[in-house]
């Protein structure tokens, strides 16, 4: 499969978006170009030329009129619950915070995380090191506490996918269709800094957090070594099992663990969002595409639903399990909400099959009026779906446990937006209106196992790309809609109002009764991004908003210990579709200042940010840079490259000239101590 081929596949997420950014800037210059792209071109180099000259600079190139004056009432700006002094936008290779916060590095790819790991050697990496060390990719973050007073605590942290070009000397960026140099222990190095990351880590006298790297409870969860379990509607199904795993109940790891989120009871869920990119076929047709010929066609029709085989990795050359060729039924057993116990190493992680298959971003957790756990979860892809689950238990002193049976006795709802403003959640349950064998489901298994054709059949409004979902106070929940360019002008919806969206928007749902178990609420548009000032783009911002505050593809989000929201954003790309990088957000919910928007933190180049978690105690934020310095084909500069191992856009956080750019968790506090941004 070539390039080309990957970027007119519509299915995606974050690696396809990151070849799609690869070939966004073609010698054709209209391939895949939307109005939204043009746009943000034509803007982005003057932004470009801004982030490296200075606001300074360019004022004296263009004049004051050429700057867009933030329309500010002071009164009103000062009536921002975030009390900070806004970061000014740009995009270098460092990262920013503003004043008054320090943002140190806690974590990096490759440091060792176990008293018997090794250290890091970027040169001569192993798989067998890579298992002791911390992972790739970093992207959620939770953390749960030891002590009354949490100064001693797990940091649970999941690490996506990882990038060749940037982690192995001498590969350059990997063409799908050779993956010229990918050999088996490099393959396995990949699959050995994919997972999660289990660290105690505790807080010093000085305010300080670091890793306690002798603490038992450290340890890694890796596609390549943890067995799993499963549980659920689909535990054991036939479709479920493999040579392998003949009675479908246990399964080697987990991939693509993009967002998550902690039960109330403390444990970690990692959610499974773009595993179709690992599995793999030796049939290809003379274009180089999957060729699905002699596959039994409801197999190729579910396959081609969930864009199995995305053959974004050369795993399927060594390990069978990721050839659907060898094991056809391998890909149902990916896409799932893992259950990680923190407090016990030695337990197994758990497949959680009642939340449904899809390409889950997160998993963020609440209570329901009445004690039902009640998780969020959206499926990253163009036109597909929000899903909200509801246990049939409640919450007690037997059921807050690992492994609970609220994880595995409950039900999945999927969401329709109607034109008047109300949601409606319409529950997947096999034998209810279309859900019956004549359309394929048997049973509640395969109503799990596709749930996306099982939500179609319902009537679910396709989305612009669901990433996190965060449940905030008084039954609201908060839904980030990171883009959409392929949405044409006769698909929009309520919901969904642009077409060719390359900079989404943010949905705010009240559930009825403000409990989260409600299956009727209403929503509304909290903002719609990009830049206000150009028309065509159509934002819908505060319009106290400033230059700095405003932003792109909105992808994670947390609600802080006093009820604020913050965004966190991933463009894709690392010249930034708005010519801005990535950052972190304060965005006002409520009041004369909703919709309001102020910049915290930013990323250094090619970096998107993930996290972002809250420390009960509101004075620790937990934040993560993944994949700094890559996607670096057009770079801040404007100058074309390709971010290479040897010459990446940024060497962050070393910026030592022998060593890559290193994805990692920073750690956010007050100098002086106390709560963030009061
Ligand atoms: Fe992994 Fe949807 O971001
Ligand atoms: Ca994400
Ligand atoms: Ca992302």
């Amino acid at each position: 499969m070539n390039r080309k081929d990957i970027i007119n596949d519509p299915d995606h997420g974050n690696k396809a978006e990151a070849f799609e950014a690869f070939d966004d800037i073609p010698t054709n210059p209209n391939l895949n170009r939307t109005i939204g792209d043009v746009i943000n071109r034509r803007y982005g180099r003057r932004d470009m030329l801004k982030g490296v000259l200075g606001v300074a600079a360019t004022t004296a190139l263009f004049g004051t009129s050429a700057m867009v004056a933030p329309k500010r009432a002071a009164a009103s700006a000062d009536a921002s619950r975030y009390k900070f002094d806004e970061l000014t936008w740009g995009n270098d290779t460092e990262h920013h915070i503003a004043d008054g916060y320090n943002a140190d590095v806690l974590l990096r790819w490759g440091d060792p995380i176990t008293a018997d790991a090794p250290e890091f050697d970027v040169m001569n990496q192993t798989a067998e090191a890579q298992l002791k060390q911390f992972g790739y990719n970093n992207d959620y973050v939770g953390f749960t506490a030891l002590n009354d007073e949490g100064t001693r605590g797990l940091l649970c942290v999941n690490h996506e996918y990882t990038n060749e070009e940037v982690m192995f000397p001498g590969l350059g960026r990997q063409d799908r269709a050779g993956f010229e140099g990918m050999t088996e222990e490099l393959v396995n190095i990949e699959m050995a800094a994919h997972g999660g990351s289990v660290v105690e880590i505790a807080q010093g006298e000085d305010g300080k957090w670091s890793l306690v790297r002798d603490s038992q409870y450290n340890r890694r969860i890796t596609p390549l070594n943890t067995e799993m379990t499963i549980d659920g509607p689909a535990a054991g199904h036939a479709r479920m099992q493999t040579n392998a795993d003949p009675e479908g109940m246990t399964v080697i790891g987990t991939v693509n663990n993009c967002a998550g989120g902690m039960t109330p009871w403390g444990t970690y869920l990692m959610a499974e969002e773009n595993f179709h990119g690992y599995f793999w076929t030796d049939k290809v047709d003379a274009e180089g595409k999957p060729d699905v010929t002699g596959m039994e066609e409801a197999m190729a029709k579910r396959n081609g639903r969930y864009g199995v085989p995305g053959m974004w990795y050369a795993w399927g050359k060594y390990h069978d399990r990721w050839n659907i060729d060898k094991e056809p039924n391998e890909p149902n057993r990916w896409g799932w909400i893992v259950e990680v116990d923190p407090r016990n190493p030695d337990a197994a992680p758990i497949k959680h099959t009642a939340l449904g298959r899809f390409r889950h971003e997160g998993a963020e957790t609440t209570v329901s009026k009445d004690g039902h756990l009640v998780v969020y979860s959206g499926d990253d892809n163009r036109f597909d779906y929000q899903y909200k689950y509801v246990s049939g238990g409640t919450i007690n002193d037997d059921t807050a446990v690992f492994g609970s049976s609220l994880f595995s006795d409950g039900t999945l709802y999927v969401a329709r937006f109607d034109e008047d403003g109300t949601v409606e959640w319409m529950p997947l349950v096999h034998g209810e209106g279309p859900l019956t064998a004549e359309n394929g489901f048997n049973d509640q298994g395969d109503v799990m196992i596709d749930t996306r054709m099982a939500a179609d059949l319902l009537g679910a409004t396709p989305m612009d790309r669901p990433e996190d979902a965060q449940p905030g106070p008084n039954g609201t929940a908060y839904l980030m809609l990171t883009n959409n360019t392929r949405r044409q002008p006769d698909q929009v919806n309520a919901a969904n109002p642009r077409p060719e969206s390359s900079f989404g928007h943010i949905i705010e749902i009240k559930e009825d009764g403000e409990d989260h178990a409600a299956t009727k609420g209403t929503w509304s548009i909290l903002v719609k991004c990009g830049d206000p000032t150009i028309e065509e783009v159509g934002a819908q911002w505060n319009p106290e908003t400033s230059e700095s505050g405003w932003f792109g593809s909105p992808d994670n989000c947390a609600i802080d210990a006093d009820g604020r929201l913050w965004i966190s954003t991933d463009q894709g790309s690392s010249w930034g579709k708005t010519g801005k990088s990535d950052g972190l957000y304060g965005l006002e919910t409520a009041g004369d200042l909703r919709g309001h928007s102020k910049l915290f933190f930013r990323c250094p180049v090619g970096g998107e940010l993930c996290g972002p978690y809250f420390h009960d105690s509101g004075e620790t934020l937990f934040l993560a840079v993944q994949h700094p310095g890559t996607d670096g084909t057009k770079d801040f500069r404007g100058f074309e490259r390709d971010s290479t191992f040897e010459d990446p856009a940024t060497r962050w956080p070393d910026f030592d000239p022998a060593m890559p750019p290193r994805p990692s968790v920073v750690v956010v506090t007050k100098e002086g101590g106390g709560k963030i941004a009061i």
